[in-house]
């Protein structure tokens, strides 16, 4: 699938953000390595920590369904849904990534626009993230 298309799916998600605490509407479209995308977005709640980012609705409704194998994630957001920069990953989100996505492969999209975008390896992200080889 062309960023283009990833990008598309993450934009058209957008308003579907539960924030109304923050208004800081964020969307995320993840992309299976079979080709199926998963998008998520952000929902916030009145006792703020069990607020779920965007990027891990989307690993949630992915692994629900028997996903464990991905290429790239579009992320974009912004106040009210209005988009006018980049949205980068928290540390949590990156760290869930890390669980399932090559770092050196794993491509994070970070969506002003379908135009414009800017693109990360995970392991840029997050160098020397503990994964679950770390375990064995
Ligand atoms: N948020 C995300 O959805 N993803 C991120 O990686 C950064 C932050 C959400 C959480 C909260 O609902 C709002 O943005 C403001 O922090």
């Amino acid at each position: 699938m062309d960023t283009k298309t990833l990008i598309q799916a993450a934009i058209k998600a957008l308003p579907g953000s539960y924030v109304p605490y923050s208004h800081f509407h964020v969307a995320a479209a993840l992309l299976c390595k079979d080709q199926t995308v998963y998008t998520g977005i952000n929902i916030e709640n009145a006792a703020y920590s069990p607020t779920i980012c965007a990027e891990r609705s989307a690993f949630v409704r992915a692994v629900n369904d028997g996903k464990r194998e991905f290429e790239a994630i579009v992320i974009c957001g912004g106040k009210e849904g209005v988009i006018t920069d980049y949205c980068p990953p928290c540390g949590v989100c990156r760290q869930v990534m890390r669980e399932f996505c090559d770092p050196d492969a794993f491509q994070v999209i970070l969506a002003k626009s379908v135009e414009e975008y800017k693109t990360f390896t995970l392991n840029q992200l997050l160098p020397l993230g503990f994964g679950p080889e770390n375990l064995s």
